[in-house]
């Protein structure tokens, strides 16, 4: 089911059918180290995190993390999508790319296009993001998209502290 569109990618909910993607990208080193480890290490596991996770978030919420396609040969390179966090109060925009296709713009076209889908279709006044500090490739990009710093969080168990970027319309 397609949920938004822009001049090169198209997002559209992710189903058990994209487990193999799926297990690629949460074994991305990268994506272990900003994102966090799932656990999913099987095509079982990302079944297993497909269904509790963003499937679960589209039938619970209307939104979550949408599988992110080229339009040029249909090639799966990310997801981006909207969040609903029990740690939030407010709905957060994700993202995580597979290496070969990051600093190319597609983080920004996706994520502005998510954020238009949130503000105009969902009626999202204010949505948030989370990054690690360190994380500078996803500060830069929250940068771009508008979003501002606003304070320190702890979105994990794991005590680590983040930092929430905040988007006003
Ligand atoms: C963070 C991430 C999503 C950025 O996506 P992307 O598609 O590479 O971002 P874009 O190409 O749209 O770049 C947006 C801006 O950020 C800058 N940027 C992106 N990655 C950067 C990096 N590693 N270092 C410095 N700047 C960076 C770009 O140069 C661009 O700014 P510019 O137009 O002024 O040059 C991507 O690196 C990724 O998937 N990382 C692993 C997973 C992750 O960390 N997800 C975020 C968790 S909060």
């Amino acid at each position: 089911m397609k949920v938004v569109e822009t001049e090169r990618l198209i997002l559209c909910r992710l189903s058990v059918g994209d487990a193999a993607f799926i297990l690629e990208l949460l074994n991305d080193p990268a994506f272990l180290r900003f994102v966090g480890d799932k656990g999913v290490r099987t095509l079982d596991d990302a079944r297993r995190y497909l269904l509790s996770g963003p499937i679960a978030s589209y039938q619970r919420h209307g939104f979550g993390l949408y599988l992110t396609k080229l339009k040029d040969g249909d090639i799966s390179i990310g997801i981006c999508g909207l969040l609903k966090r029990e740690s939030l109060d407010d709905v957060d925009v994700g993202f995580a790319f597979l290496p070969p296709f990051r600093r190319q713009g597609y983080g920004f076209e996706s994520a502005s296009a998510v954020i238009g889908h949130g503000r105009a279709v969902l009626g999202l006044d204010r949505i948030v993001a989370v990054t690690q500090p360190d994380n500078v490739g996803s500060i830069h990009l929250l940068e771009k998209l508008g979003l501002h710093f606003e304070r320190m969080v702890k979105v994990s168990d794991d005590g680590q502290e983040c930092k929430l970027f905040v988007s006003h319309p």
